[in-house]
């Protein structure tokens, strides 16, 4: 099916909330909070930058719902000890201009760093693999009351983040953090209500759903950013994927955005591309075009989007409702507007090495790299596509050590 819609198309959601258009910012961890986990003005200078770039729909980097439980150091935290000010701030610089503003919500089960927890928890005690033993500590198995308990704080940080403003939520399903861990029969073995069968693999991720619905009512906005599958021996795969979407859509969520990977194994930025991906842009769109055919949910499709072309045809071939822009939006903070008024537009991101294989895997460069930029336009300094990967790897470092000089002194 053809259709005439291109990204300047606006959309509305089954509950009346206008998007101006179809590009969408997908969650990029900016790692700027402040000590407390509170947002800082460099976010809310970041966010205004973006919504001033004609995005239509931005989700915020993940949020932790859990201050006993950060993916990284400087991660911003939404709970009961908040500095609900300073997300006020924040959510009021993103929704300028009528751009709908999303908080991301995550809990990174046990894709912590070793430098920041002993011991993380995860549906299972098993380690993560390939070559992630190193950095990354085996975790122990959740009790039934835990995992009640971050049910309960997936609610609070969705209430609170209505509270202060945000338009919307989004669960993080994806990547291989704790929603996506309990979906996934590699790491979650568990023989309790919680494990086994898919139907007890998604009993989490439809709790932490239903829970966060009966905090926000029936006309916020909760979408979800899924896993087309894992890439990994033993992972959640595409079928499984479809019914968790099937089911999430009949249990009334609004959006879902399709991503695939985790840390094992990050197709999320390209590294498993196929031959057809390569020539339509987009990672994941063969799976959106298959889900498209199941469910009347808006889907967004995140992943390798670089030009206008790209969008449009996908956007054209009815795949997808939106197009999610991540990495460009780092360097190009007014990518969507670019790209809406030339429709030659296309951008070439630079291939990101420090020229030694071992020093680009210990920097996870097509991160770090990516935060510096966001870091610059915290500052209100321009985004530098020549920077340095050298400088980059030597910041990271920098950081990392003294976060765990930090801790061992506490
Ligand atoms: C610096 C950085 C941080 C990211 N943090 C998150 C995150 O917090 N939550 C999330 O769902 N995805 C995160 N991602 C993944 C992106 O949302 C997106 O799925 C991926 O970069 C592919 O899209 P792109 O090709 O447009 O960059 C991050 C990516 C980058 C580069």
């Amino acid at each position: 099916m053809t259709t005439s819609v291109d990204i300047s198309t606006a959309f509305t959601l089954k509950n009346s909330v206008m998007i101006k258009n179809r590009t969408f910012k997908s969650a990029m961890s900016e790692q700027l909070g402040n000590k407390q986990h509170n947002p800082t003005d460099g976010l809310t200078n970041l966010y205004k930058l973006w919504a001033e770039g004609g995005i239509g729909i931005m989700m915020s980097g993940n949020i932790m719902i859990d201050r006993t439980a950060l993916g990284e150091p400087k991660n911003v935290v939404l709970d009961e000890a908040s500095d609900l000010q300073a997300f006020k701030k924040w959510a009021r610089a993103g929704s300028l201009h009528n751009t709908q503003f999303w908080a991301q919500l995550n809990h990174p089960g046990k894709q912590i760093p070793n430098f920041m927890t002993k011991e993380p928890v995860a549906p299972s005690a098993i380690q993560l693999e390939n070559g992630l033993e190193l950095g990354f500590n085996k975790p122990r198995a959740l009790t039934e009351s835990e995992i009640q308990g971050i049910i309960g704080k997936f609610a609070t940080a969705a209430r609170l983040a209505k509270e202060v403003g945000f338009t919307g939520v989004q669960i993080h399903g994806a990547h291989g953090y704790l929603v996506s861990q309990f979906l996934s029969s590699r790491h979650n073995q568990r023989s309790d209500q919680w494990g086994g069968s898919l139907e007890n693999r998604m009993r989490f991720v439809k709790a932490v759903y239903e829970a966060m619905r009966a905090e926000v009512g029936a006309d916020y906005p909760i979408g979800i950013k899924l896993n087309s599958a894992d890439f990994m021996r033993g992972g959640f795969t595409e079928e499984e994927s479809m019914t968790v979407v099937v089911e999430l859509a009949k249990a009334g969520i609004d959006l879902i955005e399709v991503s695939g990977g985790t840390y094992e194994s990050p197709a999320m930025v390209g590294h498993k591309r196929k031959q057809s991906t390569v020539q339509r842009e987009a990672y994941f769109l063969d799976y959106a075009e298959k889900v498209r055919n199941l469910i009347d949910t808006p889907l967004v499709v995140t992943g390798g989007f670089r030009s206008t072309k790209g969008m449009n045809d996908a956007l054209a071939s009815g795949a997808c409702d939106f197009v999610g822009l991540a990495r460009p939006l780092a360097v190009v903070p007014d990518m969507p507007a670019k790209a809406m008024n030339n429709v030659a537009y296309k951008i070439n991101l630079k291939p990101l090495t420090t020229g030694v294989k071992l020093v680009d895997k210990i920097a996870t460069l097509d991160i770090t790299w990516y935060e510096a930029q966001m870091a610059r336009m915290a500052q209100r300094k321009a985004p530098k596509p020549n920077l340095s990967e050298w400088m980059t790897f030597a910041k990271t470092l920098g950081n990392a050590g003294l976060y765990a000089f930090r801790k061992r002194r506490a």
